[in-house]
């Protein structure tokens, strides 16, 4: 199988070194220069500027694209999410058409729900803030390509190098909100794990949500790191919930991607940040 990686960074290396493992030939595609798994190969391009997309391998088999926007604003949004899919989707019409799979990697940002309901791939998807909408076009641009597409709507991915919540509690900056505020997290090795599965799995979905198996009220995981590193509960917020942290309120059922075969390496919280206490 030949696969491309579009955006090899976090999730993307993570991803690049199973597929290696597994015996794939592997194209990692990004703007700078990177260290890869043995094995993989690299292609320095940008995805925004489908003049350096012309040396893209040919014939491929799957591409994955896992370009994030490298900062909060709408123009970068829309560079990452809308822009690339549709330039990478065109070199591919030119050198792949016979593409047998295009894996794109959206957020469960892209839901509007925030009173703490359960979302799953059946429910509304109707965010109109920017950093929402930008990704359900994307997620739009990609299943109207000619190719068989899959979205996975990761949750917030954490792990090595990214372990924000434990730090917030290490460093006293982090406080309990005043009301439930659930997080639906992943950790990144199962991001990388899920995305395999779908690239092994003949008839994959065109949805899946990427979150583990339990979301968890906020309150809940800081008092469990606290605990567990012998620090003192955190504070209770004072005043409102911020509106950027209302607008994640939701709980992502994962029963689709385990349906499909996915056994999660970190099924909850308590795995994946119990592995990142002792690294
Ligand atoms: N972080 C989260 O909690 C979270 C939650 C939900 C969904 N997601 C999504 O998950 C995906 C992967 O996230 P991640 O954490 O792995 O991101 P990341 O570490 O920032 O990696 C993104 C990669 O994309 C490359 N890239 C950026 N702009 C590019 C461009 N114009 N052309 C070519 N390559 C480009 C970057 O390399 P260069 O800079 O060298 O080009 C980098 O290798 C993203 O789509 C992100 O939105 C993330």
């Amino acid at each position: 199988m030949r696969v491309l990686i579009a955006g090899c960074g976090y999730v993307g290396t993570a991803l690049c070194e199973l597929l290696v493992r597994d015996g794939r030939h592997v194209w990692a595609l990004r703007r700078g220069g990177v260290v890869l798994p043995k094995g993989a190969e690299s292609v320095q391009g940008d995805v925004t500027k489908p003049d350096t997309l012309t040396m893209l391998p040919a014939s491929l088999d799957a591409v994955v694209y896992a370009v994030s926007a490298g900062g909060y604003e709408e123009a970068r949004y829309r560079a990452a999410y809308i822009d690339g899919p549709r330039n990478i989707l065109d070199a591919l019409r030119a050198n792949s058409p016979r593409l047998k799979r295009f894996v794109f990697v959206s957020s469960t940002g892209v839901y509007a729900q925030s009173g703490g309901e359960w979302v799953d791939e059946d429910s509304p998807a109707e965010q109109s803030h920017f950093s929402g909408a930008t990704l359900l076009e994307g997620e739009r641009i990609v299943a109207s390509s000619p190719f068989p597409a899959t979205v996975v709507r990761l949750g917030g991915i954490y792990g090595p190098g990214r372990t924000r919540l434990i730090e917030s509690v290490k460093n006293g900056s982090a406080t309990l909100p005043s009301t439930p505020t659930y997080l639906n997290l992943i950790h990144r090795d199962d991001c990388a794990g899920i995305i395999r599965h779908i690239l092994s799995t003949a008839n994959a979905s065109n949805l899946y949500l990427g979150v583990d198996n339990e979301p968890s009220d906020r309150r809940v995981i800081l008092k469990w790191i606290a605990k567990q590193i012998g620090a003192a509960s955190p504070p209770v917020e004072e005043g409102a919930t911020s509106a950027r942290g209302q607008r994640g309120n939701k709980r992502c059922r994962n029963a689709r991607i385990r349906e499909a075969g996915y056994e999660f390496r970190y099924p909850t919280f308590r795995e994946g940040l119990a592995q990142e206490l002792d690294a």
